[in-house]
């Protein structure tokens, strides 16, 4: 696809979340901004957005849904109010958006989530780890005795999508839609939109359909729940359906993918952990959590809703904000040591699942498909390590984690 903006020359003032030197470099590129005094970075790129980086300015801007509305939580070419009045583009306004409810403001919001809170509720996630065991094992034996294995692209993509596709009643033989539809989504941002809009329409379409067939032949899965659902009294339109359809593909899907492989990553290049946790696998949900604090994947977006001043800068109504949660997290003063990987750090309350009103829906999810994929993982390779540092592939824009991550297998059981 073609880019609309080109590389970065100022990281200050210009800016390009989806530059793919921005995830491959992510960190000392915040460490530098903080250093030369730029906690708030500017761009021009995308009709103008700020990058706020401290925990501080993070979780006032979580907190605060009157500055700052959920309308749109993806930082592209689009914004919403300049194309309201072109139907083929106009998603449903604040507070309801377009894939509620994380593109929802109060009152509304806190109806749409507790539409999806039981699916993800433990009693209904726990009983899954014995099917995620066999699937991650499965992917293994699928990798024969070669000397190297691509962690991502053999093993952490598969393992939300197969999860994700059946809670929602939808066939994995189109896994690999489903990637390209994430990747429309969240990673093509800097593509013009004539080059995106096919897609998606193909996107809606597909869900159309399958929703279409839901109705006709009513089955037991999410879709069908949605479908049977009563929202402040009425039944949820198809379209609403769709819209949380599409969340829960996309934010199911390419989170813990980015979650599994950052996971796999620092093993691959830190012995001492990967050793340590290969003959400790009881320290494992420990070190998931330091590897989602550390690596956090994602970072969402707010639109602000008024010009106002926020420590220091002016804020313009429709300007986007970035929601780094992955700064958040490395910052000195909420965590000692926060550019240090502690996989026994004592306390650790992160911000990798968000803050506030949208915190994530999916954790339950998302903390047992990577505990079990890191278990599997060192189990079956008890040692390994990274080929090379430039055969890794990052993805591009707000969820960041490695797309290729070929590693070298060390031992094998
Ligand atoms: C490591 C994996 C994951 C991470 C790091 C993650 C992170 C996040 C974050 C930071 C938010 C807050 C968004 C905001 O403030 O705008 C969020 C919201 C959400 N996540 Fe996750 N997520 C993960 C996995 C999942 C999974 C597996 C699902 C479900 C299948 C899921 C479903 C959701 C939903 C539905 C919301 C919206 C909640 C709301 O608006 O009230 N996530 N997630």
């Amino acid at each position: 696809m073609t880019s609309v903006y080109g590389p970065v020359a100022d990281w200050q003032s210009d800016f390009d979340h989806a530059d793919p030197e921005y995830n491959r470099n992510i960190h000392a590129i915040w460490e530098d901004l903080k250093a030369a005094g730029c906690p708030i970075a500017r761009t021009e790129r995308y009709g103008g957005a700020w990058l706020p980086l401290t925990h501080e300015m993070v979780h006032e801007i979580a907190y605060d849904t009157d500055h700052f509305t959920s309308r749109t939580v993806v930082v592209g070419q689009i914004k919403p109010h300049e194309v309201d009045h072109l139907p083929e583009f106009a998603s449903p306004p604040a507070p309801i958006g377009g894939a509620p409810p994380i593109t929802s403001d109060p009152p509304f919001h806190q109806h749409a989530r507790r539409l999806l809170l039981p699916a993800f509720a433990p009693k209904k996630i726990d009983p899954l780890r014995p099917e995620i065991e066999r699937m991650c094992n499965e992917l293994i034996d699928k990798m024969g005795d070669k000397d190297a294995v691509d962690a991502a692209v053999e093993y952490s993509q598969h393992i939300p999508v197969m999860i994700i596709a059946h809670m929602l009643g939808l066939p994995l033989e189109d896994a690999d839609r489903f990637r390209s539809w994430v990747h429309l989504v969240l990673e093509s941002v800097n593509a013009p939109r004539e080059e995106r809009e096919g897609r998606f329409h193909e996107f809606n379409e597909y869900l159309e359909t399958h929703i279409r067939d839901h109705i006709e032949n009513p089955r037991e899965d999410l879709i069908n729940d949605l479908l049977n659902a009563e929202l402040m009294g009425t039944k949820l339109t198809s379209e609403m359906v769709g819209g949380m359809v599409t969340l829960i593909l996309i934010a199911g899907i390419d989170t813990t993918w980015s979650g599994i492989g950052n996971s796999i990553w620092h093993l691959a290049t830190n012995a001492v952990d990967r050793r340590r946790l290969a003959a400790n696998p009881d320290m494992i949900p420990v070190a998931v959590e330091e590897f989602l604090r550390a690596y956090a994947p994602v970072t969402m977006a707010r639109l602000v809703t008024e010009d106002h001043e926020f420590h220091g800068v002016q804020m313009k109504q429709h300007d986007w904000v970035l929601l780094p949660f992955p700064a958040a997290n490395r910052d000195p003063e909420q965590f000692e040591n926060p550019t240090e990987v502690v996989i026994d750090r004592e306390v650790n309350r992160h911000s990798a699942f968000g803050l506030g009103i949208h915190r994530c829906i999916g954790s339950n999810l998302a903390r047992l498909e990577m505990n079990v994929a890191v278990k599997v993982f060192l189990e079956r390779f008890p040692d390994f390590e990274l080929v090379t540092d430039e055969e890794t592939v990052w993805s591009t824009g707000q969820v960041r984690g490695p797309r290729r991550l070929p590693v070298r297998v060390l031992s094998r059981r």
